[in-house]
């Protein structure tokens, strides 16, 4: 499978979000615990990660157990930077550089949802990737994609998406590091626009406005016919750390919810009545 070679926003993000998991506290007390108790244990699995980014899930999927796991993503700084760990750490992760919104299957396709890692995944997950979907079709290839990388039997997909109902006001998530504007009223595909101070570092994203409804569309279309909206939590040790004080305002509107999708398994092909 001949690798992607797009020009990404993400490209020169790769310091900013591998440091993001240290210096912003509610990804690791809020979003990784959120994500972890959705996708429900790893032990033994094979687990696919969209949008990998710098390879921050694909490496603690790999550490909480996962017998296989993948990461995808379409920057290929963020591929290079997460392979070149992986050379260090060597914990057997693999990375591809690749549009997960491909999903052309006409035959001779390359693309991932076709070819490479169709049918051989107990879980998929994406972390703040589906915000990045510009439209909506690129929004049901994405779960798309990961249904159809799930296997036979079935599977889960956890997606962290943008919450479709944001604080208006740009300055709600400052205390945990964001800036978070866009347009209003949020019609479905508006652009927005994310600034997170990440230590000394200032990243500045281009993100979509999707709803509640484009979601569970795209993904009732894909396939999925168990979908659950969780609202995020914070961790035992979080609340310990910074005090529940601290989280109120972020749990009381937080900027992410967690989806949770399940599909059973796919079904056999019909077999022709010979009587
Ligand atoms: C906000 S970052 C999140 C990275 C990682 N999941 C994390 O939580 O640290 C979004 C990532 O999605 C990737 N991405 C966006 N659109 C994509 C696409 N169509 N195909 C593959 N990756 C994509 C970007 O390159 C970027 O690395």
């Amino acid at each position: 499978m001949k690798e992607a070679d797009v020009e990404s926003q993400f490209d020169t993000a790769v310091a900013a979000y591998e440091h993001s998991v240290e210096e912003m506290p509610f990804r690791e007390h809020i979003e990784a615990y959120s994500v972890f108790r959705a996708v429900g244990g790893v032990t033994g699995r094979d687990v696919l990660d969209l949008g990998c980014g710098s390879g921050a899930y694909v490496r603690r999927l790999r550490h909480e157990g996962a017998a296989r796991v993948v990461g995808v993503d379409e920057s290929t700084a963020m591929v290079e930077y997460a392979r070149r760990r992986e050379e260090h750490e060597k914990l057997g992760v693999e990375y591809l550089a690749a549009d997960v919104s491909d999903i052309s299957d006409a035959s001779g396709s390359t693309s991932l949802a076709s070819t490479a890692f169709a049918g051989q995944f107990d879980v998929v997950t994406a972390v703040y990737v589906l915000p990045y979907a510009p439209t909506q079709a690129a929004l049901a290839a994405f779960c798309t994609t990961a249904r159809r990388a799930l296997c036979e039997r079935g599977g889960r997909f956890v997606a962290a998406i943008l919450n479709p109902a944001f604080a208006p006001d740009p300055q709600y998530y400052r205390p945990y590091g964001m800036r978070l504007s866009a347009p209003r009223p949020r019609r479905e595909g508006a652009p927005g626009h994310m600034t997170a101070w990440i230590g000394e570092e200032v990243l500045d994203v281009d993100f979509f406005c999707w709803s509640a409804a484009a979601h569970e569309q795209a993904l009732r279309a894909a396939g999925f016919d168990h979908i659950s909206w969780i609202r995020p939590e914070v961790s035992e040790k979080g609340r310990e750390e910074y005090g529940e004080d601290h989280w109120a305002a972020y749990l009381s509107c937080p900027h992410a919810l967690i989806i949770q999708a399940d599909a059973g398994p796919r079904a056999e092909p019909s077999t022709p009545r010979t009587d």
